[in-house]
Order: C-alpha cells, then sequence, then structure tokens
C-alpha cells in the first residue's frame, strides 16, 4: 500500500512537473520569490524529511491550521507509517508551530503561544496573565507588550487571531 501510494505519486508528481515547466516561469517573470519559512533552516529541513515521503509538502503547507488539528494529523499520519526521531519531532512540531499554525492571543495555551509567537516562556506566561484580566484586541497591541517582537508577530500576523 505504501509503496503503491508512492509510485502513484511519483507518477503524478511527473504529470505536475511536465505541465508546469510549459511556460509558467516565462508568462510571470515578475513573480517574487517565495517567502523563507519562519525560524531554524533545519526545522524546515526536518519537515521536508518527515513528511514528504509519501506525499508533497502541497499537500498541507497552503492551509494553516489550529495546533488541536494538526496534532490529529500528525496521529493519523504516525498510523500510515510516518516514522521520525525525536530531535525530528521536535523540529517538526517546532516547524507547525512557527509555520502553519493558527493561534489565538486570547486562549491558546501558553505553550503554543511561546513558540508561535516567537517570545520566551515567561513572556507567554505573563501573556495568559493579562488576557485573564483583559483581552487582546488587535495586532497593534500584543506588538507593544513587552518582550514582543514587533516584527515577528507582523510577520506571522495572518496566523494571529484575537
Ligand atoms: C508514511 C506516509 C506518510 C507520511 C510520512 C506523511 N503522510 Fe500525510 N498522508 C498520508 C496518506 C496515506 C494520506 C491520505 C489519507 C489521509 O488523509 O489520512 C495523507 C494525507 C495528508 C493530509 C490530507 C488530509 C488532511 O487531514 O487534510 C495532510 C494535511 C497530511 N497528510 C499532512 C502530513 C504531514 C504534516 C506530515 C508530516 C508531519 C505527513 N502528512 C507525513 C501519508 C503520509
Amino acid at each position: 500500500m505504501k509503496k503503491g501510494l508512492a509510485l502513484w505519486l511519483l507518477a503524478f508528481a511527473g504529470v505536475l512537473f511536465a505541465s508546469s515547466a510549459t511556460g509558467t516561469i516565462a508568462a510571470n517573470p515578475a513573480a517574487p520569490p517565495a517567502t523563507a519559512p519562519e525560524g531554524d533552516p533545519e526545522n524546515h529541513e526536518a519537515m521536508l524529511a518527515v513528511c514528504t515521503s509519501c506525499h508533497g509538502a502541497a499537500m498541507f503547507s497552503a492551509e494553516p491550521r489550529g495546533w488541536a488539528r494538526w496534532t490529529d494529523v500528525f496521529a493519523r499520519m504516525t498510523r500510515h507509517g510516518m516514522e521520525a526521531n525525536q530531535d525530528q519531532i521536535d523540529r517538526v512540531v517546532t516547524y507547525f508551530l512557527e509555520n502553519l499554525t493558527v493561534v489565538n492571543v486570547n486562549n491558546s495555551s501558553a505553550d503554543e503561544l511561546s513558540v508561535a509567537l516567537g517570545v520566551d516562556e515567561p513572556v507567554s506566561a505573563a501573556i495568559v496573565v493579562r488576557r485573564k484580566h483583559r483581552k487582546f484586541t488587535d495586532l497593534a497591541e500584543l506588538a507593544a507588550f513587552p518582550g514582543v517582537d514587533a516584527a515577528l508577530v507582523a510577520r506571522r500576523a495572518a496566523r494571529i487571531r484575537f
């Protein structure tokens, strides 16, 4: 089953590659370069190594999801036979939290916020204390919070909810 799937995907990728090679680049010379992934490039490498042996990254890279949904996906992929050592798991988790996870500043756990917002644990703990008294309303308010990197949260703004 696994081998069959891999072969089928390989054939499919061949078709996609052939069709994309027929002039997409010439037709759109001004396309901006792809945005670099957030975080340690080795996390991105680990994600590619762990997640793209059965299907391409296009299967999941275009659609950010909440963390509970990603953990369901990881569990299902493990049942499909996905393999990873502890270092790779840590890196994949970090990669998904930094690049593909939607968080809510007023609801998500401190652990999720720490990685997704790129803040130290005392800062994510302070965010949790603060939101109990008064919810955060927008990105500007988050960016002004002590310990938050305004440029970083601006880059990740599309995945940050209030
Ligand atoms: C051992 C093979 C294998 C590996 C490795 C693998 N997948 Fe999958 N994946 C599958 C199969 C088979 C399906 C189709 C069946 C399904 O949806 O469960 C699939 C489907 C999916 C889907 C579409 C279904 C959905 O829930 O939207 C997503 C997303 C996905 N994989 C993400 C991942 C991610 C993220 C990783 C790495 C953490 C990964 N996969 C690694 C085999 C694999």
